[in-house]
């Protein structure tokens, strides 16, 4: 790579980011790969911040940033918002404590607030994240159907376990073929116990998936889905009407992943917008306002297995403990229904209840110019999501429809506009979608307005340094 050459984004950045460089080169005397997750990684290395504020971030640099990751879409209020900072302390004040460890009157209140957005979330379990409740929703789904199989889409993610992590980013050479597509493990480590793994599905291919459905159908508890799939690729509504009736007609549970569309895509998350009630639903990330939390939530006969019995319960140490525990759905942590988070929460969707229509407004008029400038410049993009997600994709294709469709786009390209954006002071992990909060206005549109406008114009060229 001709890293030498003066346009290409790394030289710039290397510039601007010096005491990111040191900063994670300590780390990774203390950290493998100097990160606690391996989503905030990318190369060169990553931008340690020190600040966040509103809309913005502050890196250790001293460089200010326009924030559209908002950690990974968590953060709908942008960073630090005083509701959420008063919903903390006022909870804790009045609490006289962080953590009960007992039943407490917001586990209730809260859970009616989610009912109201997601009626087909009858009962509820809160978790500590998105992966803890994806992980209860296919154990609940074995436990109600007595099925051993799961169903994923190719694609999709639902979090970090050995059930799951298959074919989220698979290399195409593994892939298999479109209609039936291979479990491409996504980590080393899995499936020591046996054969876990799921069945792949090819998202918004209606034949190829009722084909799978019904050779797999009697092995299947449920099918999961994030119904926008990566938080900005659509499912079809007449694909999404379709699994619905397919999994109906299988006896299959049909669970929405809705830990990334929930509150965004939404208030009512994307069963609101295709008029679809699953079987099982999971949230996480703004529900907690920044905090970590998962919810399950379900029609009530198949979340009615997870309340406790009179005796025989993995963690029941009275006498007459059967040996039972193997029938009764194991839920259980520490944390769940933390009050303070549960505080965080409630005060981001009452926030949101307000300024939800803002938030969608912000996003709309980002998009439209983000396309206008690709097509003044003649640069291939175009924006897609729904709701306050969306992410820009480096293609002149009309259509963006699955994992194999974003395979085929210039994510080379994107990923150098996004270095040059982040020398512009704009932030997202490049080739990460762009998630917009209540904090992002009319200041944060025009420095992303000019920054788009002097990338796409100036920065593209023949020395561009593409990545
Ligand atoms: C759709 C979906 N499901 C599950 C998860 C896992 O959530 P968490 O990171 O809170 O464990 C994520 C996280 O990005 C997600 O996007």
């Amino acid at each position: 790579m001709a890293i030498e050459k003066v346009n290409h984004p790394y030289v710039q950045y290397g510039a601007k980011t010096k005491h990111s460089y040191d900063e994670m080169k300590k780390a990774e005397k203390y950290l493998p790969g100097g990160v606690t997750a391996n989503i905030k990684h990318f190369a060169p290395y990553p931008i340690v911040m020190k600040k966040g504020s509103g809309a913005w971030l502050e890196d250790v640099d001293g460089n200010h940033y326009v924030d559209y990751l908002m950690a990974y879409g968590s953060l709908a209020l942008g960073h630090g918002h005083n509701d959420i900072k008063k919903a903390i302390t006022d909870q804790v004040n009045q609490d006289g404590t962080f953590l009960f460890g007992t039943p407490h009157s917001l586990e209730v209140s809260f859970a009616k607030k989610i009912q109201e957005y997601y009626p087909s979330m009858e009962r509820i379990r809160y978790t500590n994240s998105g992966t803890e409740a994806t992980l209860l929703a296919i154990r609940l789904a074995c436990a109600f159907t007595g099925k051993k199989k799961i169903a994923k889409f190719e694609g999709h993610y639902h979090g970090g376990y050995n059930e799951m992590l298959y074919s989220i980013n698979p290399s195409m050479a593994e892939a298999g073929s479109e209609d039936e597509p291979s479990a491409v493990p996504e980590s080393s480590g899995l499936n020591q116990f046996g054969d876990g793994k799921p069945v792949i599905l090819p998202f918004n291919n209606e034949k190829a998936t009722e084909k799978l459905l019904r050779k797999h159908a009697t092995k299947l508890a449920a099918v999961i889905v994030e119904p926008v799939q990566g938080g900005f690729i659509p499912a079809e509504k007449s694909f999404m009407n379709k699994l619905k009736r397919l999994t109906e007609k299988y006896g299959i549970l049909l669970i929405f992943d809705e830990v990334k569309t929930g509150f965004r895509v939404a208030l009512g998350g994307a069963q609101e917008v295709y008029n679809i009630n699953p079987d099982i639903t999971t949230l996480g990330k703004v529900i907690g306002g920044g905090f970590p939390i998962g919810i399950v939530g379900g029609r009530e006969d198949i979340l009615t297995i997870t309340r406790p019995k009179a005796s025989g319960d993995v963690f029941d140490v009275g006498q007459g403990k059967g040996s039972s525990a193997k029938d009764i759905l194991f839920h259980s942590g520490t944390y769940n229904g933390h009050p303070t988070i549960l505080a965080a929460g409630l005060a981001t969707i009452e926030k949101l209840e307000q300024e939800f229509q803002q938030v969608l407004t912000y996003t709309n008029i980002l998009k439209d110019n983000i396309e206008k400038i690709g097509n003044k410049e003649n640069v291939p993009l175009k924006t897609i999501g729904l709701g306050t997600i969306f992410s820009v994709i480096c293609t002149s294709k009309n259509k963006i429809r699955h994992y194999r469709d974003l395979q085929k786009t210039d994510l080379s390209l994107r990923k150098t506009i996004d270095f040059h954006l982040l020398n512009e002071g704009i932030y997202t992990k490049p080739l990460n979608r762009y998630s917009i909060s209540t904090a992002h206005g009319d200041r944060e549109l025009e420095k992303t307005i000019q920054a788009y406008e002097k990338v796409l114009k100036h920065h593209l060229g023949e020395d561009g340094g593409r990545l």
